[in-house]
This record gives C-alpha cells, sequence and structure tokens, in this order.
C-alpha cells in the first residue's frame, strides 16, 4: 500500500558534516496496518514521517502510495490523503476557532468554499462524530480550542485528522504529553478510529506497552535500519524487557 523505496536521507550540519540518516531503507506498509515504530531519539523516526508527508524531501529514493509515485508530490497535495497528529496539542486544532470550527475546517479538508459553506455542518451531525468519546468534547462544540485540555485537544486533532479518511494516518508521539489516564484514553480513541475507518497508520512512541498493545506490526528504527519487524503473532508474544534489551543492544 505503502512502498518506501531505497530512500537515503542526510542532514547535512556545518559543525557536524554530514549526518546520514537512511541509506537505501525499504519499507512495505500494507493497507490497513497499524504500524507501532520505536527506536532511540534521534534515530530519524519523525524524520521519515517527514518524508512520508512531504515536508522534508528525501536525498535519493520513492515512495508510492497505493502503486501511485508520490515521490514529487508536494506536501499540500499530499495532505488531502496523508494526515497527522503531532506530539504537542497546540499543532493539530486552531487555538481561537472553536471545536465546530475547527470540525468544519476538517470536513472540507482541501476544498476551496466559502466560510458560510464550510460551517454547514449541522450540530447533531458534528456531535455524532464526537460519539462515545470520553473527554466530553459533545459538550464542548462552541469552545474555542485554546480552553481544551492537552487530551481534549489531542483527541480533537485525531478526529479532525480522520474524517477526510486519510489513505494514510501518521502519528508522531501524538501521546507523549499526556498524563497516563488521558493517554490511555486517547490511545483507545485511536484504535477505534482507526479500527472503523480502516486507516494505514503510522504511530511512533517510545511507550513500549502501547507499541506492544496497540496496532498489528511493531517496527524498530535504529541507524537507519529496520532492526525488528513483527507482525501481530509475533507482536504478542513480545514483553517490554524484550525491547528493553533491543535497545541495550542498538548502539
Ligand atoms: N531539518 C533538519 N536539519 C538538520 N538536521 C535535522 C533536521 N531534522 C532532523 N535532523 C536531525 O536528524 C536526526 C534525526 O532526527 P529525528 O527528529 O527524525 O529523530 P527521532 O527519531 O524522531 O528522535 P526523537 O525520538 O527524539 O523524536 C537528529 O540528529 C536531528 O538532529
Ligand atoms: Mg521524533
Amino acid at each position: 500500500m505503502l512502498k518506501i523505496q531505497n530512500l537515503s536521507k542526510s542532514f547535512h550540519n556545518s559543525y557536524l558534516g554530514e549526518n546520514v540518516l537512511f541509506s537505501n531503507l525499504n519499507l512495505n506498509i500494507n493497507k490497513g496496518d497499524f504500524v507501532s515504530i520505536i527506536g532511540s531519539n534521534g534515530t530519524g523516526k519523525s524524520t521519515l514521517l517527514n518524508i512520508i508527508s512531504g515536508v522534508v524531501e528525501e536525498t535519493s529514493g520513492s515512495m508510492l502510495l497505493q502503486g501511485k509515485d508520490i515521490t514529487q508530490m508536494p506536501e499540500h497535495k499530499r495532505t488531502k490523503i496523508i494526515s497527522r497528529v503531532f506530539q504537542n496539542p497546540a499543532l493539530g486544532t486552531c487555538p481561537s476557532m472553536t471545536v465546530r470550527e475547527n470540525l468544519s475546517l476538517a470536513l472540507n479538508k482541501g476544498r476551496l468554499i466559502n466560510l458560510k459553506y464550510c460551517l454547514r455542518h449541522k450540530t447533531e451531525y458534528l456531535e455524532e462524530l464526537l460519539d462515545g468519546i470520553s473527554l466530553d468534547l459533545k459538550k464542548l462544540l462552541d469552545v474555542e480550542a485554546k480552553y481544551l485540555s492537552g487530551g481534549q485537544r489531542q483527541a480533537l486533532s485525531l478526529i479532525m485528522a480522520s474524517v477526510s479518511n486519510p489513505k494514510v494516518l501518521l502519528l508522531d508521539e501524538h501521546t507523549a504529553a499526556l498524563d497516563p489516564k488521558t493517554s490511555s484514553e486517547v490511545m483507545k480513541l485511536t484504535q477505534k478510529i482507526v479500527k472503523e475507518k480502516n486507516i494505514t497508520t503510522l504511530m511512533v512512541t517510545h511507550n513500549l506497552r502501547d507499541a506492544i498493545q496497540y496496532g498489528n506490526r511493531i517496527i524498530m528504527l535504529h541507524k537507519g535500519e529496520v532492526i525488528l519487524d513483527l507482525d501481530e503473532e509475533e507482536k504478542k508474544k513480545l514483553t517490554v524487557e524484550d525491547i528493553l534489551k533491543k535497545f541495550e543492544y542498538a548502539v
């Protein structure tokens, strides 16, 4: 579904010289895969998501999405098919706009329309989108996003990233700034959305328990290479201790 072929990426730094992150990386993500991506700080996990979403340009290599070469597709076009949620709850929503307005924007992503038409969605429909979310978002439709808690904003960001039914959802440590209870709620919401919409999802996380518990595949990146790639069955047998050992050896 998403094929990364011979991907190479280097950053040049005048003090440190060339920083080679990937050198001929190949990765094949299947349709509907929910992949946890783990790896040490600085291994290039965020850069990989940046390259997939077109924010960062690869040094060389190509990327196919459903057989179509998207390597040259600009970022603004990719946002229609590839959605993202970041670690910082402030990044996924517009703070001075209400929950209703944020949702309306997301529902009309990539379309050139006027504001009145953008805000045409009925309250019942918007409430339906927020149904079953334990973070009370339904009651906050007309509250500006800046007044929401971090967890509520991440939940809203997730809904916004998925309402347009993207082909790929990229999550970059999207629960890292949340307390354990809220993080668990946002993870459950993530699983619900990914399952219901069958969105191919790549989730970067440092939470090894989440990496094991959620998704059907786990990938560990180290020095530009995939040093672990387990499917659902193999992942079920994996423990946090097993992964910690991998981190120890990955030097
Ligand atoms: N725009 C950039 N210019 C130069 N170097 C960069 C740039 N973006 C990332 N890097 C470097 O690339 C390396 C990988 O960074 P990246 O943020 O992808 O790592 P990561 O695996 O996401 O780490 P973390 O777990 O800390 O989030 C780092 O050494 C970083 O300094
Ligand atoms: Mg990162």
